[in-house]
């Protein structure tokens, strides 16, 4: 019997609350840490095989085309070009047939072979020597060099905008620009892949296998059935492991082409120019509210890019029809068809941008209003879902601002300019943070043995966010061990299939199908004891009904087995499901300079059941972080020639490093969100990315007047508008 969930209805019971152990939602440390720390745990790229070869990536040296004549070197064990292969260059771009023809190349450094060798060494040096030639086409590489799509589904409005703003109190019309940005993990794409027969198992570094295993079998040409994916530590994904990579599929073609293993690992320049990036965007804001800052007018356009041909498109409006009320309002969404590397999914793809731009804009409003930022936001929180008048699973914005406030001291806030600190402008800025969230397929099987031990087996990851660790907690807490006496095996397609690690979804997905496994086993308990399950209390291995007290290990003879199947259901479209917060900044800014240096940070979230407050807290220290390299450094630059990526490695691709980021709070609302089932717990992985930027923009600018638009806010940004 599978225990079998489909999300029709909010589960208001509360379940969990009931249970004894009292391990759920304790900040207990990872479970494979130490393993971590020492060395002990191996990704992809530490992997090695009996007789393996080595195979390394050659990339396109132009823009568009084709590959006409790929040459010969000495000393190698082949070299491959497999169109198939080397279509596969990021997610979004769909294989060809085996009989596609040329090889086509659609963005400067792109994979267009792999040539393979006995060692690394000489594979690289024989990349670096072969000569590939090129039919070349002229094409257009930046995003206002060519006529943007509109699709018309992205495109809505609502009243008249033109007419709101014509009428408004106060208005922003304001256009900023987001750069490209990478998902920098940091391990690098790897792995190596190994034929028996016709089946073949590939040691990946990977987000979603059952969704990878899928794209593998496609592109190999072989049933899915025939691919084993493993993928049991992963060092970071942020968006650009959610699909498979050439590197991937590289190393499996080159392993049935030779017979023998075949490791392929990207270099840190092939990580930035083959793994998708997140798309630029110019956003243009237009906000309209009457004299008591009530919004009568949203507009929020975008232009961003991608690759002829690719389906996915930065939704950079996502949140923006539900977060604030307003009676007009109108979307717009373009996509610029261009030649730079594949733009997909990017930590907290949508929001991050949107939000961050949005929320950048609201303090602009609020400034030109004369309204406090915090006061203006509260006037706009909507009952229901503007447009659909949908209820909200829970909206929790307005407790998250309030409760940020007073922590953080907003009430100490001055205007621009009136705070010196030595050299140093001090400021205060406030943004909200939101991210939509849903559920994913999702199925885990649960095995409780005789000597009282449980072992939890999905294919789900743990791409350094906690999974190991909660769900882990899930499973001791519904069958009342202690966390050492649960074994959890993760990153194995041979497992059952899990939601994957992406979109914030892993964690409630997953975790909901291991509840579900271990629901079916305390029934199994509770017949053998003769009870309810309802009456059923499980506590350090042991099991009591009334009076009856046993022992796990006395009274199992035979394995209980588990299975849990989640399914979303109604609740994906009856309610309208977010995560909400709010993000704090204090900043100083340096008045000859223009340097910007984050002195503290403050995030209050809500994200329904707190599944491990610190794994959770550490999910939104990286969101938030990532919000600091978003306003102050990150940036990947285009050469405006070629699309090809400029900053192609950690040095020059600048992520904030330790001593860019301060001492940083997280606090989390305490809440049950009953409309994603029993768990009651919604993803969290991302929402301390969406708004953390605007934070710390709109910090600048109430520390030093100053408003940057163009992202990152860098020094000579800051200082070109500085009044001194
Ligand atoms: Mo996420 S950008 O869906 O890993």
């Amino acid at each position: 019997m599978t225990q079998h969930l489909k999300v029709d209805a909010p589960d208001h019971e509360s379940r969990l609350d009931q249970m004894a152990q009292g391990v759920l939602g304790e900040p207990v440390s990872r479970s494979e840490g130490q393993h971590k720390i020492t060395g002990g745990a191996t990704y992809a790229a530490d992997a090695g095989a009996e007789g393996m070869a080595y195979g390394v990536l050659v990339q396109a040296s132009v823009s568009a085309g084709r590959v006409t004549e790929i040459g010969e070197v000495p000393g190698v064990l082949a070299v491959i070009h497999d169109p198939r292969m080397l279509r596969r260059a990021a997610q979004g771009m769909s294989t060809e047939g085996p009989d596609a023809g040329p090889q086509q190349v659609d963005f400067m450094g792109q994979s267009v072979a792999l040539v393979v060798a006995e060692s690394l060494e000489v594979a690289q040096a024989a990349a670096h020597a072969l000569q590939v030639r090129y039919e070349a086409r002229q094409v257009p590489v930046m995003p206002d060099a060519v006529d943007p799509e509109v699709p018309e589904d992205k495109q809505s409005a609502t009243g008249d905008l033109d007419a709101a703003m014509r009428d408004a109190a106060f208005r922003v019309d304001q256009v900023w620009h987001t750069p490209s940005q990478a998902a920098a993990a940091m391990e690098p794409h790897a792995a190596v892949a190994q034929w028996a027969g016709d089946c073949v198992t590939i040691r990946a570094g990977l987000q979603m296998l059952g969704f990878c295993r899928e794209q593998m079998a496609d592109a190999l040409g072989i049933d899915v059935g025939q691919v084993r994916l493993l993928a049991p530590y992963v060092g970071g994904g942020f968006g650009s492991k959610l699909g498979i990579n050439a590197e991937a599929v590289a190393a499996a073609i080159a392993s049935r082409q030779l017979g023998r293993p075949v490791k392929v690992v990207m270099s840190r320049p092939q990580v930035f120019d083959l793994a998708h990036r997140r798309s630029e965007t110019t956003q243009r804001l237009r906000l309209a509210c009457d004299s008591n800052g009530v919004l009568s007018g949203v507009g929020h356009e975008a232009l961003v890019s991608n690759l002829p041909g690719s389906e996915f498109s930065e939704p950079v409006t996502q949140a923006t029809p539900f977060t604030y009320d307003a009676a007009n309002r109108q979307i717009v969404h373009k996509i610029a068809r261009i030649h730079r590397s594949c733009a997909g999914s990017v930590r907290a793809p949508g929001e991050a941008v949107g939000v961050t731009v949005f929320e950048c804009a609201l303090d602009e409003l609020a400034e030109a209003a004369g309204i406090d930022p915090v006061e203006l936001r509260l006037r706009n929180i909507p009952e229901m879902e503007p447009g659909t008048g949908r209820p909200f699973s829970s909206h929790k914005l307005a407790e998250a601002l309030r409760e940020g406030a007073e922590r953080f001291g907003w009430a100490d806030r001055v205007a621009p300019r009136a705070r010196l600190e030595g050299e140093w402008y001090i400021g205060m800025g406030v943004a909200s943070a939101v991210r939509v969230n849903s559920l994913v397929e999702s199925r885990a099987r649960v095995t409780l043995t005789p000597q009282g031990r449980a072992i939890v087996e999905t294919d789900m990851t743990d791409i350094g966010t906690g999974t190991y660790t909660i769900l882990g907690q899930i499973a001791a807490e519904t069958l009342g061990l202690d966390l050492a006496g649960v074994d959890v095996k993760l990153g194995d397609t041979d497992f059952p299939r899990a939601s994957g690690s992406g979109g914030s979804f892993g964690a409630a997905s997953s975790g909901t199908s291991v509840y579900l496994a271990c629901a079916e086993i305390r029934d199994k308990i509770a017949d053998m004891m003769g009870c309810a399950e309802a009456g059923l209390t499980l506590q350090d291995g042991t099991a009591r009904c009334g009076n009856i007290v046993r022992r796990l290990d006395d009274i199992i003879r035979t394995p209980l087995v588990g299975d849990g199947h989640l399914e979303p259901g109604k609740t994906e479209d009856s309610v309208r499901q977010a995560t909400w917060g709010s993000h704090w900044a204090e900043v100083a800014v340096n008045r000859w300079t223009g340097e910007t240096r984050v002195r503290r940070m403050l995030g209050v979230f809500a994200c329904g059941r707190v599944l491990n407050h610190k794994t959770a807290r550490s999910q939104c220290l990286g969101g938030m972080t990532f919000g600091i390299g978003m306003a102050l450094t990150e940036a990947m630059e285009h050469d405006p020639r070629d699309g090809h990526m400029v900053t192609r490695d950690l040095a020059e691709y600048h992520i904030p490093c330790h001593a860019d980021v301060p001492h940083i709070e997280v606090h989390f609302l305490t809440e049950r969100d009953a409309y994603v089932g029993p768990l009651q717990a919604k993803g969290l992985g991302e929402l301390g990315i969406c708004g953390a930027g605007a934070a710390v923009l709109n910090a600048i600018h109430n520390a030093c007047g100053v408003r940057v638009r163009n992202l990152p806010a860098t020094p000579d940004k800051i200082i070109a508008e500085l009044e001194i």
